[in-house]
């Protein structure tokens, strides 16, 4: 059994989840490539890579990128696995205009497609990928488990999934160090430099309710995915998890 999770939105409590996600990150998508590597001090961008590199051995040709964002895992996956192509979808329209814009300006367009799309209604076929990626993007889903359902769904018999998202460190004293600065500092520069007010509160209450490291392993055992593994990065800020269809 796995607990349910409760649900926390950026704005209010009329408004469904997804509605209200897609909003923050349309209005935060100018500002969010620079606040990433402000705020982690450019350590995202080795999360990233660390993440993709898990993929090295299976040597993936076709791989989808959920809640690609501006593509930066899209981009790193293409770099360092050279695949025939990688997908990005998501939700925000916005997020997807600046991903563009940026694949442009690298002379990627023809190796590396955007789509606007919902990861719980994904349009591809049954097994079309050798990978499916998601960097912090499954802890902002309406819901969950249809998120990973659709992402086993259209990953190939055998192929891999990787997931990059934020987790609670647990040991003393980074557990304090990053609730200090995950709930009192980085919401007022987010506050400051995102022009949203709500944004970067709804980071730090986001990850505290999200299921991490053997809890989310739990659920995607759930769903059908085998030869889980998890490992975390920074003391647990962040973790990778992998899994096999
Ligand atoms: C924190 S950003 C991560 C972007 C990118 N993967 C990265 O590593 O920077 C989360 C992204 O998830 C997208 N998202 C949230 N819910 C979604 C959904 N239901 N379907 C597709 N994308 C979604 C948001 O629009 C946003 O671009």
């Amino acid at each position: 059994m796995t607990d349910p999770i409760k649900e926390v939105t950026p704005y209010n409590d009329e408004e469904n989840k997804k509605g209200q996600v897609t909003k923050m990150f349309n209005k935060i998508a100018p500002y969010y490539d620079y606040l990433n590597r402000l705020l982690s001090l450019g350590i995202d961008v080795i999360w990233r890579k660390k993440a993709i590199k898990t993929l090295v051995p299976y040597q993936p040709q076709y791989i989808l990128d959920i809640a690609t964002g501006t593509a930066d895992l899209a981009i790193e996956a293409y770099k360092s696995l050279k695949p025939k192509h990688v997908t990005g979808m998501d939700i925000s329209s916005e997020m997807i205009r600046i991903g563009d814009n940026k694949l442009l300006k690298k002379k990627l367009q023809d190796v590396i497609t955007l789509e606007i799309g919902d990861s719980e209604n994904l349009k591809y076929e049954d097994g079309q990928f050798d990978a499916v990626t998601a960097a912090f993007g499954v802890r902002n889903f309406g819901n969950l488990e249809k998120g990973l359902i659709e992402m086993h769904r259209v990953l190939k018999q055998g192929g891999r999934i990787v997931i990059l998202e934020f987790s609670k460190p647990k040991v003393f004293p980074l557990k304090q160090l990053f609730n200090l600065y995950f709930k009192n500092i980085l919401p007022v520069i987010g506050k400051i430099k995102s022009k949203d007010p709500k944004a970067y509160q709804y980071l730090y209450e986001s990850v505290q309710v999200f299921p991490d490291y053997e809890n989310f392993i739990k659920i995607l055992k759930k769903i059908g995915f085998h030869s889980t593994d998890f490992k975390p990065l920074s003391f647990g800020i962040c973790t990778i998890y992998t899994a096999s269809k």
